[in-house]
This record gives structure tokens, sequence and C-alpha cells, in this order.
């Protein structure tokens, strides 16, 4: 199944190490040439010698070692093997090489080669630690930053854990991991947005009140975000247009900032005729101040009113200009009702496909983590999908319209 892939293999120091020839095993079985990058602390937990005589390759460590653990082009072998690389996987991931990874340090040849591998290659992490570690702020921190980067991050198991207690945090078993990794390199070539284009826009707009003050929403781009990563790691080109977020440009995407309705659309309309797909996840401001005040405006005891005015649909303005073959999905999010609504806006913006969400202010919707979404196809279909990991749910709206794209 992996037969020509070429799998650097990063291992750090945690116990679940041990478990990592099996790993490679399982990667050479299936045809795959393995690299493994073990840091100082893994090697305490895993051999060398099982480990290099499993891959049939020196294991690299130090940056520095003096005869580059057997290789002659020591000094340059990071760069060498972040071309070689079709993949990057990470296991067991402990806590401080996510740290390292998350802030781009790279004093060790794992670390260093997460930077040299090439955009747009996979890089699947499994975490495992303790429990408790696990769900510290900082550990999540780095883990969203990494995710948020285009990793894709197994969760860990549940299980006894080293320290003797039962709980969240053990790596994910050699099998589970072969699995993920096998999906994760196959997608691409039989994807059917490999070579399209496509068009996202994210998060929230901001409509200028005055020069300090603007209507705005609570989106955090996520979502958008997660599309934009996924469906250019299916192979497609990318150009994500997004309002004003605090996250960092996934790998191989082309991103467009902009803050108000009408830059968001000035921006995407010059791509309009040149693209196969438009996924409007933007959470665009459906009206704005007429006339934005020159300065800040000046309070007194009277009320003040701002009249407001309609914002350009961006996605219906794709929607209802746009040549056959071109594919137009919208998300419709609501705090209360049904599919109606949804429904409503599939016919009303002539699009192909609607991602329904209910906001709960906990689980769906705008800033968290996850969203569960309805998915309502032109043709009728409707598909529920549970709640899952905003990059999880990015995947199955994506396997939803990929059919769509073959038509
Ligand atoms: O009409 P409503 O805002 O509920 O529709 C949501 C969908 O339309 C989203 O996909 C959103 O990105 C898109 N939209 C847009 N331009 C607007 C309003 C919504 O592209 N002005």
């Amino acid at each position: 199944m992996l037969t020509g892939k070429n799998i650097l293999l990063g291992i750090s120091g945690g116990i679940a190490a041990y478990k990592t020839p099996q790993l490679v095993r399982l990667l050479k079985k299936s045809g795959a040439d393995v690299q493994v990058l073990a840091t100082e602390s893994a090697v305490r937990f895993v051999s060398e010698l099982s480990l290099s005589t499993v891959s049939g390759r020196p294991v690299l460590t130090d940056i520095f070692s003096a005869d580059g653990n057997g290789h002659d082009n020591a000094r340059t072998m990071h760069i060498t093997l972040g071309e070689w690389a079709d993949a990057l996987v990470i296991a067991p991931a402990t806590a401080n090489t996510l740290a390292k990874l998350a802030a781009g340090m790279c004093d060790d040849m794992l670390s260093l080669c997460f930077l040299t591998l090439r955009p747009g290659k996979p890089v699947l992490v499994a975490p495992a630690m303790d429990g408790h570690m696990y769900d510290s702020p900082s550990v999540q921190r780095n883990l969203a930053m990494l995710k948020a980067q285009g990793c894709r991050m197994m969760e860990p198991e549940s299980g006894s854990l080293a320290s003797g207690q039962c709980g969240l945090g053990r790596m994910p078993e050699p099998e589970t991991i072969f699995e993920a990794l096998t999906e994760m390199l196959a997608s691409p070539e039989a994807s059917a947005l490999c070579g399209k284009t496509v068009i996202v826009t994210a998060g929230p707009t901001r409509e200028k009140i005055d020069d300090v003050r603007f209507l705005s929403n609570y989106s955090s781009g996520k979502m958008g975000f997660a599309i934009a990563a996924e469906a250019a790691r299916r192979g497609a080109t990318v150009r994500l247009v997004t309002g004003p977020v605090s996250l960092p440009t996934p790998p191989g995407v082309e991103r467009l900032d902009v803050e108000s309705a009408v830059e968001m659309l000035d921006a995407a309309q010059p791509f309009f005729d040149a693209c196969d797909l438009f996924i409007g996840a933007a959470a665009v401001a459906d009206y704005r101040p007429e006339t934005p005040a020159e300065g800040k405006i000046k309070k007194n005891d009277a009320e003040m009113e701002i009249r407001l005015v309609r914002n350009p649909d961006i996605l219906a303005t794709f929607a209802t200009g746009r040549k056959p073959g071109q594919l137009a999905v919208g998300f419709a999010l609501e705090t209360a009702g049904g599919l109606d609504y949804a429904r409503k806006k599939l016919v009303d913006k002539q699009l192909d496909l609607v991602a329904f969400n209910i906001y709960d202010g906990r689980t769906t919707g705008f800033e968290v983590d996850t969203n569960a979404l309805t998915l309502l196809a032109r043709d009728g279909n409707v598909t529920e999908l549970p709640l899952l990991s905003k990059e999880e749910a990015a995947g199955k709206l994506l396997d939803a319209i990929e059919p769509l794209l073959r038509r």
C-alpha cells in the first residue's frame, strides 16, 4: 500500500516509544522506506539498534553528531530529508516535542526535519503523555497551534498509564497509526479536489462605525481555515479570503486578508471565473454602517442611531453569476430553528450544498474547536454528522463535495 513512499518517523521520549519498532515493521512491510528520527530521550526508551535494524537505516538523533550518524552529508541531511519525505509521523509526541514544534525550535533532527518538510506534505502526530499533562493549557495551546498549521492530531487513547493510573494519554496502537497514515497518503491521488481551484472565505468581517470602532461577530475562522488546509492537502489550489483572525496560514494556501464584507467581495471576485469550487465559511456581516465617521465619534448625552445598509452577499454573488460546473457551498449557522432555514438558504442562494449547524455556544458554532454539521445537498440528500473536531468536520464536508465535483 505504501510502496515507493518515504516516511520520516519521529520518535520522542515517552514510554510508548517501545512500541515504535512495530510501527516501523508495519510501514516497511507495506513497502515504505522509513527514516527514524529519534530524540535523545527516545533512545532511552527504545533501543537504537532495534530501530536501525527494522528500518534498515541508521537512526538520526543529533544534528551535530560528528559522523552524521553514519552519513557523509550530515550538514545538509535535514534539507535532503525534508525533500525526500512523503510524510512525517511523530509517535509518540511528548509535551516537550510538541512545544518545540509549535515554537519552531530545531535543536535535534526530529524538530529540524519538521521545519524542512516540504509544504503540503502530511504530518501525523500521536501525542502520548499523562492525562493531566495532556489537558494542561500549555499542551492544549501547542496542539491547537500545530493543528491550525495543518498537522493531523490523533486522539490519545484511554487505558492504564505508566504512572499506574488509568486515563487518557496512551499512544494509539501502531496498527491504528499505520491506518491513519495510509488514509492520509491515499487521499491526494484519489481526491476529486486534486488539481481543482478553490476559494474559501473565513472569519468575521469588521464593518467600520468610525476610525476606532466596528461591528463584527465572534467568528474565529477555525472552520474555514480547517477547510482550506484540508482542500490544499487533497491537492487543490486554495485561495483563502479571510477577515481578521489570529490563525496561522495553512501550508500551501494562498491567503488574502481583508476587513469588511465589501473588501472580501473585492478580494475574491477576480478569482471567481477560474474557480471550480467556492466555499463560503465566513461569517460575513449582513449590514454595515452607511457612512462610517471620520476620526472618533464623540459621545454626548443624547441617544445615538447608526443607519445600517445591506452588505453584498459574497456567496450569492458567486452562485448566481457562475458558469456551469462551478460549485457553490455555504454554511448556515442558526441559534434556533431547524433544517428549514438551511433548505431555504440552499434554494435562495442557489447553492449545491449547505452545511447547517446550530450555534450552542459550547460545542458548536463560533470560536470552539468542534462542530456538528448537517449537510444538505441540492438533490435532497441529508447527512447528519456527529460532533467532530473542525478538522474532521472539514474532511467530511469535502468528502461530501467530492462526488459533486466529479459530475
Ligand atoms: O445568509 P446567511 O448569512 O445566513 O448565509 C450564510 C452563508 O452565506 C455562509 O456561507 C456565508 O459565508 C455566506 N454569506 C456571504 N456573504 C454575506 C452573507 C453570507 O458570503 N454577505
